[in-house]
Formats: C-alpha cells, sequence, structure tokens
C-alpha cells in the first residue's frame, strides 16, 4: 500500500519534517471537517450537549492506546501549550531551580527561560553528551545537575534537534527518588517502536504527545499541589469545570 497516498501531501515533494509541520492525513481532516459543520449548524447544542460526552469518548479511545487512565487526559491544542501550562502554573521562589537540557526544544526553554525571569528561579541545563555512547551517560549528565533547589525538570522523551530517544522511565525514577518531579516533553515519542508507547509504570509523569496534530496533557493532577492554577492556558467560559479531565480545558475550542 503506497502509505503517502494517505496525505494530501505535494506528490513531487518527499516530505519528512513530520515533526515540525506534521501534515494530517485526508480522513482525519475530512474527520475535522464534519465535525465543524455539525457545530455550525447549531453552536449552541453541539457545545454544551454534545461537545463533553464526545471529548470523553475520545479520552477513552486515546487512554487505551496510550496505557494510562482516561481520566489523567487533557486535550490541550498542541504540545508547546501543554508545557507551558505546566511551567508557568508553577509556585517558584528565588534561588529554586528548574533543570532542562541543551537539547530541549526551543520553544519549551524559551517558556523556562520566561518562568525562571519573572520568579527569580535559577535556569540549570544539563549538556547531554552527543554522540553519546549508552543511556548510562545520558542518566549522569541530568542527575549531576540535581541540587537540593532542583523543583522541576523538563525533558524531551525524543529530543528535537538530536533525535536522541532518552530512557524516560530511568530519568523519571531517578529524579523522582531525589524529590523532583519531571515534566516530559513527549512530543514525537506515541506511537513510536513496536509496542507502542505505555505510560504504566510512569510514577508521576506529566507528558505530553503529538499524534498528527493532537496535544494531550497527561497526569498533570498528581502534580497539582504543586501548581498555583492547575495549568490553565486560557481562562474563559469553560472555567471552572470541575469534571476530572475537563479542568485544562478552559476556554471554547476555536473553530
Ligand atoms: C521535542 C518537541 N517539543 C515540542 C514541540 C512542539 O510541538 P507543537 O508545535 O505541537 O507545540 C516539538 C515540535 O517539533 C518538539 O520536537
Amino acid at each position: 500500500m503506497n502509505l503517502a497516498s494517505l496525505w494530501c501531501l505535494d506528490p513531487s515533494v518527499i516530505y519528512l519534517n513530520h515533526g515540525s509541520f506534521g501534515a494530517c492525513p485526508s480522513a482525519v481532516l475530512e474527520a475535522q471537517a464534519s465535525l465543524r459543520m455539525e457545530m455550525e449548524r447549531e453552536p449552541v447544542d453541539f457545545l454544551v450537549t454534545v461537545l463533553p460526552s464526545r471529548l470523553d469518548g475520545a479520552r477513552e479511545a486515546l487512554a487505551a492506546f496510550l496505557g494510562a487512565a482516561p481520566e489523567d487526559l487533557v486535550f490541550m491544542p498542541n504540545a508547546t501549550a501543554g508545557v507551558n501550562a505546566v511551567l508557568r502554573s508553577l509556585i517558584l521562589g528565588p534561588g529554586d531551580e528548574l533543570l532542562l537540557t541543551n537539547h530541549t526544544y526551543a520553544a519549551c526553554r524559551k517558556t523556562v527561560d520566561h518562568v525562571a525571569s519573572r520568579t527569580g528561579a535559577r535556569v540549570v541545563v544539563a549538556q547531554l553528551p552527543f554522540p553519546c555512547r549508552d543511556d548510562e551517560e545520558i542518566v549522569s549528565s541530568v542527575i549531576e545537575c540535581v541540587s537540593p533547589r532542583t523543583r522541576l525538570a523538563l525533558l524531551d522523551h525524543v529530543t528535537s534537534p538530536t533525535a536522541l530517544v532518552l530512557p524516560i522511565a530511568r530519568l523519571v525514577n531517578e529524579l523522582l527518588t531525589r524529590g523532583v518531579d519531571t515534566l516530559v516533553d513527549g512530543a514525537h515519542a506515541a506511537g513510536m517502536g513496536d509496542g507502542g508507547y505505555s505510560m504504566r509504570g510512569y510514577p508521576l509523569l506529566p507528558a505530553f504527545y503529538m499524534l498528527c496534530l493532537l496535544g494531550v496533557a497527561a497526569r498533570v493532577f498528581t502534580l497539582e499541589p504543586r501548581l498555583a492554577v492547575a495549568g490553565i492556558v486560557i481562562l474563559a467560559t469553560g472555567w471552572p469545570l470541575y469534571r476530572l479531565g475537563h479542568r485544562l480545558f478552559g476556554g471554547a475550542p476555536g473553530p
């Protein structure tokens, strides 16, 4: 089967950059257009009555795919919004440290810098070896940057500039034993590998996924005591929505 024919991509172009600006398969675009038409026919009924149960259904299907509990998943506009939701909700003070790596995605690095500049927190950048010989090198380069003031580590599961797959489960556990929460930027990670991507066994893992333009924030709730406003990006009509799983979905969806 010619998989490329499932996309609307120009056949004269060999399109490889599904990371930065991924295209959607035609079937996804058609489903999206039909949903939009359904909404436009009766916006109030769609947004108030139909949408919540559709979101619940989508969350259940996605949870089964990711190996997560549906109530741990929240839809976000994209991975960057999810990372912003957590970072900009952290309660930080001068001298607190935010740990990331020199391979962190640029937009997320900018968010860390912004949050640090507003709170007086310090940004600590672990230098990942590249090329690297084994997981050990990666783990020790991150762990040696942990201090008693480290409040959160932001780690990419798959690094954008270098395509390294970090040993994320091990890193999350190692950091947790040192009392450090990890925010995993999981863009690209869902669906990779033979066994898919399972969230089971991750003790404390806010994560974000990107599946043909799908953004999901997961398990942010475990961090809630340390967040000021539980990760709201846009506070709008939909707030407050008390049902678990809707709490980051503060605004009415755009067209
Ligand atoms: C590691 C990583 N994080 C975040 C993003 C941003 O994704 P989005 O544009 O969906 O926010 C990318 C995009 O390439 C990425 O590679």
